[in-house]
Order: C-alpha cells, then sequence, then structure tokens
C-alpha cells in the first residue's frame, strides 16, 4: 500500500497523514487518530483500514 494511497475518501486524507499522526500523539487510539486527522469521521467506512495501519505502526 503507497503511502500517498486515499484511505480515507470522505475527507481525502491518506496513509501517510494516518501514520503522521500515530507518530505524532504516539497513539493507538483510533478515536483520537480520527480525530486528529478528520479521517473516519464522516461515514466510517475506512475505519477499519485506520485500524490495520495503527495496528501494523505501533508494534
Ligand atoms: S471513508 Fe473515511 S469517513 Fe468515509
Amino acid at each position: 500500500m503507497p503511502t500517498n494511497e486515499i484511505i480515507c475518501t470522505c475527507a481525502e486524507i491518506n496513509k501517510q497523514q494516518i501514520i503522521d499522526a500515530i507518530i505524532k500523539f504516539k497513539t493507538k487510539d483510533i478515536d483520537l487518530v480520527c480525530e486528529k486527522t478528520g479521517a473516519g469521521m464522516i461515514c466510517g467506512g475506512c475505519r477499519p483500514v485506520i485500524q490495520e495501519i495503527i495496528n501494523k505502526y505501533t508494534k
């Protein structure tokens, strides 16, 4: 999955922006990642993918 791939189509948030928020806020909390990036706040359909990214980058 390239890092510039759009993860949240509603808010046009890409993978790199999700990763940056995880690192910046040192968090595994999907609600916080969503709040800080604006992803996952509209239809919520991208949340499983956001969770996968969190799982991968917080190991
Ligand atoms: S795709 Fe992310 S909120 Fe809809």
